[in-house]
């Protein structure tokens, strides 16, 4: 699978270079390289930067919430209506910190946020560069029953999302073999 996955990329590497710009390792000619990064290092950069931990403003803590029974609508509302799943705006937090815990230290920043009007700058943890050109829908996989754990790992260990599992193509690709979805190229890149 590995082996005609990187046959195929090599293939596309060739009329689509663009999209090889997002892999450092991949062993390309200068002539076909991505017109989006000067150097492989430049590459680099972006490819380590969307990988590299966030750091978020505020410790928010995933299993704090999903043991006291939320579920991951409450927040990321979008998830089974189109591509984006969404994250909550601090005016959904104040919908229950409005009352609860509003002694705790961390509660007075999030409270501090809303009251300026301002929203909370969370970092991405998860995401495709352009240069990939992938595209991605969530509902097509809530509608098929694929567990967000089977993407994201498990959330109710989790205090920030971390980036518990890597979208790889053959991550992709492999599932969607196993359950039938489509696997022509156009599927997930334009
Ligand atoms: C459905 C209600 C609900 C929503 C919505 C909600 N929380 Fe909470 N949150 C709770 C409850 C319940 C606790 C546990 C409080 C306790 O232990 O006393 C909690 C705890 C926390 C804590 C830990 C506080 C501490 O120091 O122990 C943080 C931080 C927090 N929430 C941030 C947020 C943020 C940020 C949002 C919005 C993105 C949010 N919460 C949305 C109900 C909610
Ligand atoms: C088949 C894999 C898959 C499943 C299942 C999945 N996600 Fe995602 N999720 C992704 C990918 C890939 C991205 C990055 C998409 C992008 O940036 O284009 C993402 C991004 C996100 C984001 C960031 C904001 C956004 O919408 O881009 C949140 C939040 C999220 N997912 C929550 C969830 C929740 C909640 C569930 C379950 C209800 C879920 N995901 C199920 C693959 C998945
Ligand atoms: C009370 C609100 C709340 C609930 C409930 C919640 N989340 Fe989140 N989620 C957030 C906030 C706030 C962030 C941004 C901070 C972070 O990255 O952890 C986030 C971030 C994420 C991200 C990373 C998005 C990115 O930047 O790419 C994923 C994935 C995610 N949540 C999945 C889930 C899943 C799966 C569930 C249910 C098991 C869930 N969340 C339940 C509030 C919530
Ligand atoms: C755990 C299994 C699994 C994983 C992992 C997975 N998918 Fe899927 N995907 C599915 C299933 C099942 C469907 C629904 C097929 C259907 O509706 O017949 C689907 C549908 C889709 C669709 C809609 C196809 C269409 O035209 O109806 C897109 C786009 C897609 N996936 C992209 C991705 C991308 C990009 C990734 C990797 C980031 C990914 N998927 C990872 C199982 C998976
Ligand atoms: C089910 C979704 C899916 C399908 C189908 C798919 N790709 Fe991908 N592809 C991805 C994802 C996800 C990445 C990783 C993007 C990233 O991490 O930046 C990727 C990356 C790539 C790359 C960049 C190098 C690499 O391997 O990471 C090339 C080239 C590529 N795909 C070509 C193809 C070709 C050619 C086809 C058809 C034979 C195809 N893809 C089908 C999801 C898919």
């Amino acid at each position: 699978m590995i082996r005609a996955v990187s046959r195929a990329s090599v293939v596309v590497c060739t009329l689509l270079a663009a999209a090889c710009g997002t892999n450092p390792t991949q062993q390309v000619s200068p002539a076909v390289y991505s017109p989006a990064h000067r150097t492989a290092a430049d590459a680099a950069r972006e490819f380590f930067n969307i990988r590299s931990k966030a750091e978020q403003p505020i410790p928010f803590p995933h299993k704090t919430h999903i043991a006291k029974k939320a579920v991951c609508t409450d927040c990321h509302e979008s998830v089974e209506k189109g591509p984006i799943a969404g994250i909550p705006s601090v005016k959904t937090c104040m919908i229950c910190h409005s009352q609860i815990a509003t002694d705790k230290p961390l509660i007075k920043e999030v409270t501090a946020y809303a009251d300026k009007g301002v929203e909370i700058p969370w970092q991405r943890v998860y995401g495709f560069t352009h240069e990939s050109h992938v595209r991605f829908n969530h509902a097509p996989h809530i509608r098929a029953k694929v567990d967000c754990a089977a993407c994201h790992g498990d959330l109710a260990q989790q205090t920030v999302a971390e980036r518990s599992v890597d979208h790889t193509m053959g991550f992709c690709v492999n599932c969607h073999t196993a359950k039938k979805a489509p696997n022509d190229c156009l599927t997930c890149h334009y």
